[in-house]
């Protein structure tokens, strides 16, 4: 008789050994299919009308991003690797660069909304081409080929799950724009017994780190050169600040009260009217807020969520504390496993912590919200940007932005590295932003 045990064990080697048999172009097509087929998914319950539009210039229309991200393994892998590559439609080029000047011209970021064609039925079946034009490249790729051809569709896969991100916080923000309030993915709303663990604070000693990527597996640029910081003894709190917490921030003035605000965040609050975080209203009965399975009460145990870094600030000064750097951030999480509530998990929205945050212990490192730390978003030391369009992946936007660190419920597990360098202007508040609280050590 088989144990059940047994059983499960070879159920799962057998896939493992068909992996072994597959050849590395396979194994590499195979990735690419896995995230290119998520990309489906996560717009397969949109309708065409939900793909066209622009709700704001920050926000890029559903359809806007399943074309770019197509356009970007055309560009850089095919038009390079196929001789005398033909576009089905050159136009295409234009239409869909985002920001690459030496890819070429591109149409304007706040008129993507005006585009109704290609309609979304062409941009389902530009990707059907383009992935099998990647399919058959790969097939007849010889290992030199391949060696040269493999570190882009890697690039290309982790650019499209950054879209994946991008389309569900843009979805979200068209949507709440809409009075109808529509649902993207229908969750029952979790009810979570008693309150979030207390907010403790871990001290880390004065020590000098290796910061940045060690070089194995995949990076992006800006993770690097790894290099030696000096980071003075800190303290960093055990879990993200929760919508409750920062109720009490909003009931004691904090959005009226400049004492607390940079000045250009006080001016933001003051031009944009902000009194709570984004998504928020209040209406009978207290604060309700939008989300991606519709308009709930707000879940006071929950990380708050879609704050300015200003707001942030604010509500750090107001509690006595601050936000991380970067290099404390990624010092604390060296021991963080890289676990959490991530787009897989298919809950659109941060979660209550699941395990109980101790003195002894980070919760909610990774996933649910990204965490705005205080360090401006600039080059490692000897960091220089490749030669040609890749190049502007990213050196290019290290002005005038704060680093955010961890990943969000809108990224995936897969993406996501204690390294990784997301990076916003301060008065951004559509992505699933939250706050990790920090002090010196006293
Ligand atoms: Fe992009």
């Amino acid at each position: 008789m088989i144990s059940s045990a047994t059983a499960t064990d070879e159920t799962a080697a057998a896939p493992s050994r068909r992996r072994d048999r597959s050849t590395p172009a396979e194994a590499l097509l195979a990735r690419f299919r896995t995230v290119r087929n998520f990309t489906s998914q996560l717009s397969a319950g949109l309708a065409p009308e939900d793909c066209v539009v622009q709700s704001m210039p920050d926000v890029s229309p559903a359809k806007w991003h399943l074309a770019h991200t197509t356009w970007f393994f055309e560009t850089f892998i095919l038009k390079k690797w196929i001789p005398a590559y033909q576009p089905e439609v050159p136009q295409y080029a234009y239409l869909f660069n985002s920001y690459y000047n030496a890819a070429g011209d591109m149409h304007r970021r706040d008129l993507r909304g005006l585009i109704s064609r290609p309609t979304v039925e062409e941009t389902h079946r530009y990707r059907s081409s383009i992935d099998s034009h990647i399919a058959d490249l790969l097939s007849r790729a010889d290992d030199k080929a391949l060696a040269e051809i493999e570190p882009l569709i890697i690039l290309g896969i982790h650019h499209e799950q950054q879209h994946q991100e991008l389309l569900v916080t843009d979805i979200k923000h068209v949507f709440s724009q809409n009075p109808l309030h529509p649902v993207f993915r229908e969750r029952q709303i979790e009810v979570v017994p008693g309150k979030p663990s207390a907010m403790k604070f871990l001290d880390f000693a004065e020590t000098i780190v290796d910061i940045g990527h060690d070089g194995s597996g995949f990076s992006y640029d800006n993770e690097g050169p790894r290099h030696r910081a000096l980071i003075p003894a800190f303290a960093l709190a055990s879990r993200p600040v929760t919508n409750g917490e920062y109720l009490e921030f909003i009931e004691a003035g904090g959005y009226t009260r400049p004492e607390f605000w940079l000045s250009l965040g006080w001016t933001t609050v003051n031009e944009q009217r902000w009194q709570a975080p984004l998504y928020w209203n209040k209406s009978e009965g207290g604060w309700w807020n939008f989300t991606l399975s519709g308009y709930r009460p707000v879940n006071e145990s929950e990380p708050v969520t879609h704050i300015s870094y200003f707001e942030a600030d604010a509500f750090a000064n107001w509690s006595q504390a601050r936000l991380p750097t970067e290099f404390e951030w990624e010092h604390a999480a060296s021991d963080s496993e890289i676990d959490g509530n991530f787009v897989e998990e298919e809950t659109f929205h941060p979660q209550t912590g699941r395990s109980p945050a101790t003195e002894h212990r980070l919760a909610q490192m990774f996933g649910d919200v990204w965490e705005w730390t205080r360090s401006s978003y600039s080059p490692y030391p000897g960091y220089r940007a490749a030669p040609g369009a890749l190049g502007e992946y990213n050196g290019k936007f290290m002005c005038n932005q704060y680093v955010l660190r961890g990943g969000s419920c809108a990224t995936s597990r897969s993406h996501i590295r204690r390294t990784y360098r997301n990076f916003f202007q301060p008065e951004k508040r559509w992505q699933f932003t939250g706050i990790r609280l920090a002090h010196d050590h006293a």
